[in-house]
């Protein structure tokens, strides 16, 4: 019994009803403990248990950077391992700046709600995260989506918009890869329409920073330098810690820094987590065979999955479309009764109707554990038919 009902009140009945309507659309989630094999996170190179970035952190402790900032970066919160953090990430990631960010949500809030402005159109790919569109409902911009991944669609839409009249900046919001499609934006289109139009692309690099690259800079590091290129790093995937680095023009970083109120209003992100970010770099950029191993793994993985006749894109991320919220739930059960971590992802996190079960590939499975998944799916999707 809840703690308002045992005195007599009411309890929460409207909360109540409602979840119970997401557990008969097969919607309800829960927190599970972790088990199984990792076929879920984003851990894609195997940083985030590592007695690397362990060892990192001990060091860091150990010259005493403070676990806590004890305030907003614009009073008592901005520690050198911020500043520092953030000069290596310019550095890095080949960009004049950079601005460090508690999370990649939080980096995404901060660039649509603050950025664009009043009189400007945001067009953004039909699929880009959550925390996109929660920015661009904060600001004054004008907003459109375009079918995914088609730069046609993009152009057109903003031809039709100067047609009309629109007169401001545009910005173009796509991802590098698609969390839950695994497919990868076509970058080099885009930044063709952005060029045409001295539009802003702004890329969400989230599942591409530390594997894809020459150096793990990720997708967009290498695209037509004349282009306003914006791009988030997030720190809590390949990089094995938290955070979020927004890499960009100085104009549009100082300007985070004086109008993003989530920037503004809010304790600075640890700085252990930024020193900590600060060595995932660096092992990120000497360290080729992070990547390789995890690329061995991945490419090992597309050939089980052809074997077992599921199709994908190529890329970290192997989607399984299954379609019925329920089916798939029940699919992601089987596997982990077998001891696969595999999970259901589900409305509204993807469009109605669309399902599925997404498999990551990390360096944290060995390649039979990967043989053994794709051969269960196979059993239990015959099984099921
Ligand atoms: C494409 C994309 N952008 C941003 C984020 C948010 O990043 P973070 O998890 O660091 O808040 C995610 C998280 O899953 C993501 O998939």
């Amino acid at each position: 019994m809840s703690a308002a009902a045992s005195r007599g009140r009411p309890g929460f009945p409207r909360h109540a009803e409602a979840l119970e309507a997401l557990g008969v659309r097969g919607r309800r989630r829960a927190l599970m403990p972790r088990a199984g094999r990792d076929f879920s996170s984003n851990d894609y190179l195997g940083l985030a248990s590592s007695e690397l970035l362990r060892a990192a952190a001990r060091a860091a402790l150990d010259r005493g950077v403070a676990t806590g900032s004890g305030g907003s970066r614009l009073l008592r919160g901005n520690d050198a391992e911020h500043v520092a953090l953030e000069e290596e990430a310019a550095a890095f990631f080949g960009a004049p700046a950079a601005l460090y960010m508690g999370a990649g949500f939080p980096g995404n809030v901060a660039i649509f709600s603050s950025l664009p402005m009043q009189g400007d159109l945001v067009l953004h790919d039909a699929l880009v995260h959550a925390s996109a569109h929660d920015g661009l409902r904060l600001g004054r911009a004008e907003t459109q989506s375009f079918a995914h991944n088609d730069a046609d669609a993009a152009r057109d839409a903003l031809r039709s918009w100067r047609a009309a009249g629109g007169t401001g900046r545009a910005w173009i919001a796509c991802e590098s890869l698609y969390s839950m499609e695994g497919d990868l934006a076509p970058l080099d289109d885009l930044a063709a329409v952005a060029a045409e139009d001295g539009a802003v692309l702004v890329v969400d690099e989230a599942h591409a920073t530390g594997l894809y690259g020459v150096q793990g800079q990720g997708r967009a590091h290498g695209l037509d330098p004349s282009v306003d290129l914006l791009s988030l790093h997030t720190c809590g995937k390949a990089l094995g810690g938290a955070g979020g680095l927004i890499c960009g023009d100085p104009m549009l970083i100082d300007t985070l820094i004086n109008r993003a109120r989530n920037f503004i209003f809010s304790t600075a992100p640890s700085p252990l987590d930024a020193a900590v970010m600060r060595a995932a770099l660096r092992l990120v950029a000497e360290r080729p065979k992070l990547r390789e191993a995890a690329w061995r793994n991945i490419a090992h993985a597309h050939e089980a999955a052809r074997r077992g006749g599921f199709g994908a894109f190529g890329t970290q991320i192997l989607p399984v479309l299954i379609g019925d919220d329920a089916e798939a739930l029940a699919l992601a059960q089987a596997l982990q009764a077998r001891g696969h971590d595999v999970r259901a992802i589900r409305p509204p996190t993807v469009p109605r109707g669309t399902a599925r079960l997404r498999v990551s590939i990390t360096p944290n499975v060995s390649k039979d554990e990967i043989d053994a998944l794709f051969a269960d799916l196979a059993d239990i999707r015959k099984a099921a038919a």
